[in-house]
């Protein structure tokens, strides 16, 4: 059966390839499958919970329309569309606020690695940020949400509150309680320069990542430059589990060429590294480079970027107006 598949990606500048090996790259896939029905969201709300350029904020959601076309996702048979023109995933956020526990999001790790130590000083919004998220999805009654595996434990904060939702209120299967979508080896892509960190649009150095903007020269430059070790490639994942940066690179070469860590292994086996790298750049252009020179041509016509929100966002507001109207039933207002 077809699924429901919602999913979001801040528009904060600097998309990288772990989002797109972990998350958009699925979404694709998702929507080349015409059983599905499939609503990618700008989540430009979330990008406010830390300090914005109101100007950068702008160019970054056009950005973001811009990747998820350039990547192949066809907006007449997905919507695209963003947050903040769709009022209901405010005040969703709001009502799930109060069937959301302090104890649960408490637990939240990614709030405490982004506040970092000065806690205090974060905004209440980086605090609350799960719950909005969890509105974008029930909203939709998705059945399932393609993400990488950093946001595994806020979808499970989701279906805690949709479930306490429909217990509170008696009301069986209200809120669809949704499957997260991660892929088992690669949702988890790691810095170039540290294999121990996630790939980060926030990280300093621009060499811990591929942007999904790089040229060609970048991106061979920044893998030439990626942090290995002086050791060939094994022949098991077990030898290869020690090694963090060694993993993460053939994990990058499988991924973009759709295969697995064991048969990738099994062509590299004994080489060293500079060899192996190689062939990544080849693989690493001849996929992402198409993307990037869509992207900046796709950036150079503003009028159709913002068509494709406004039809977006027509067609999600009907659906989420809907749904946010029987919760507020449902509550007695
Ligand atoms: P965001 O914008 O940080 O990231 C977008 C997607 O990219 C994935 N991702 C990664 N995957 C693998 N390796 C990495 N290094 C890496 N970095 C990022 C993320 O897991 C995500 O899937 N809260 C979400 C956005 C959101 C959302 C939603 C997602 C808001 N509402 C509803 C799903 C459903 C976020 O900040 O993603």
């Amino acid at each position: 059966m077809g699924k429901k598949i919602f999913s979001g990606v801040q528009p904060t500048g600097n998309l990288h390839l772990g989002n797109y090996l972990g998350a958009i790259k699925n979404f694709v896939d998702l929507n080349n499958d015409n059983e599905n029905k499939c609503i990618f969201c700008v989540v430009d709300l979330h990008a406010i919970t830390v300090k914005q350029d109101p100007k950068e904020l702008k160019n970054n959601i056009r950005e973001t329309v811009a990747t998820f076309v350039a990547s192949g996702i066809d907006h007449k048979k997905s919507v695209i569309f963003n947050q903040s023109k769709v009022p209901a995933h405010a005040e969703g956020a709001w009502i799930l606020s109060c069937v959301a526990r302090m104890g649960w999001l408490n637990r939240m790790t990614q709030f405490k690695e982004k506040a970092g130590k000065d806690k205090e000083k974060a905004s209440i919004g980086l605090y609350s940020y799960p719950i909005l998220m969890a509105a974008d999805i029930l909203l939709y009654d998705a059945t399932h949400v393609p993400v990488g595996e950093d946001q595994k434990q806020h979808l499970e904060l989701c279906r805690d509150i949709a479930q306490k939702f429909n217990n509170d209120f008696k009301i069986d299967n209200f809120l669809q309680v949704p499957e997260p979508l991660i892929q088992k080896e690669f949702s988890r892509i790691m810095s170039l320069k540290d294999g121990s960190k996630k790939m980060s649009k926030s990280e300093l150095s621009d060499l811990s990542r591929i942007n999904l903007t790089d040229s060609k020269d970048e991106m061979i430059n920044k893998i030439k430059k990626a942090k290995t070790d002086s050791l060939p490639i094994p022949e098991t994942i077990g030898e290869l589990d020690k090694r963090l940066e060694a993993k993460n690179l053939i994990g990058i070469y499988a991924s973009l060429t759709n295969s697995t860590l064991d048969k990738s292994l099994e062509i590299f086996v004994g080489k060293n590294f500079s060899e192996f790298k190689e062939k990544l750049s080849q693989v690493l252009v001849a996929k992402i480079d198409p993307i990037s020179l869509e992207i900046k041509k796709l950036l150079n016509d503003k009028s159709y970027l913002d068509q494709i929100l406004l039809e977006g966002v027509e067609k999600a507001d009907l659906i989420a107006s809907n749904k946010i109207k029987k919760i507020k039933e449902i509550i007695g207002f």
